[in-house]
């Protein structure tokens, strides 16, 4: 057994350099480019003059003022737009890894009047396996006040919340169907036991979108094995997510 395992490693590292830090310390736009992320940077939405485009660049800009968010520009624009499109589809909407409830308030922020389901330990990453063990995953990161949060969204309508590890706590919504799912637990046993609870429950149309898909191996391969006798692709998307649109 090693005297210094990964785990303590990166929660070290992550103590003395906040991971938050380094993602805004990465986009400036000298660094990016080195770093591969030059396509989020080039899609950075102040990009696009269109009134929705602005009208979303602005609340996300208050969003950000609120509350920590860690999606880029683009992806919180991917969110919130697959949240516009599906409420053409029939059921709920359901996020699962919530942490300060940013992308929380960018579906609110597109949903209407739909029912939105939040599941989240708030106590931060449950157990992570080795494929998981990529700075600057680790059991306990991404811990959140479960109160703050509830506060947070306390304005908004048809908001419920769930506290606990992902599927226990999914007894409540097992009679649901679904129009979009937005997953964000950056590990693989979350993933997968996402992906197998909510695909069967997803109408036609619906998308199930999850961020990490290329920063998170484990997410990635839990997407890659589900989907590989599936019908439905798995889109990688500009940024870090992936998307489904079930068949
Ligand atoms: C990266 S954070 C979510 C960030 C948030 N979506 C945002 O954009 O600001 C990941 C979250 O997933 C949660 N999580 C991971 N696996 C989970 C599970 N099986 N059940 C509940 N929450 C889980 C963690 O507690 C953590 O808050």
């Amino acid at each position: 057994m090693s005297l210094f395992p990964k785990k303590n490693l990166f929660c070290l590292f992550d103590s003395v350099v906040p991971s938050r830090y380094i993602l805004k310390f990465r986009k400036f736009v000298f660094f990016e480019p080195f770093m591969g992320n030059d396509i989020a940077n080039r899609g950075r939405l102040s990009h696009y003059g269109c009134d929705r485009r602005k009208e979303f660049a602005k609340n996300l800009r208050k969003i950000r003022k609120e509350t920590e968010l860690l999606l880029e520009d683009i992806e919180a624009y991917h969110i919130y737009m697959a949240v516009k499109k599906t409420q053409k589809v029939p059921g709920d909407i359901a996020e699962v890894g919530v942490y300060k409830g940013g992308s929380a308030k960018i579906i609110c922020s597109a949903k209407g009047d739909k029912t939105l389901h939040l599941f989240d330990t708030f106590e931060g990453l449950p157990k992570v396996d080795d494929i998981d063990m990529v700075w600057p995953f680790y059991e306990g990161k991404f811990a959140a006040s479960y109160d703050s949060v509830r506060n947070y969204l306390k304005e908004d309508s048809n908001v419920h919340f769930y506290k606990g590890i992902f599927p226990e706590t999914a007894g409540p919504i097992e009679d649901k169907r679904f129009s979009l799912v937005n997953l964000d637990v950056d590990c693989y046993e979350s993933t997968k036991s996402c992906l197998e609870f909510f695909y069967s429950r997803m109408n036609p149309g619906g998308i199930i979108i999850s961020h990490d898909y290329i920063t998170a191996p484990g997410v990635k391969k839990a997407f890659d094995d589900f989907f590989e006798e599936k019908t439905e692709p798995v889109l990688e998307t500009a940024g870090s997510q992936c998307l489904v649109v079930k068949v």
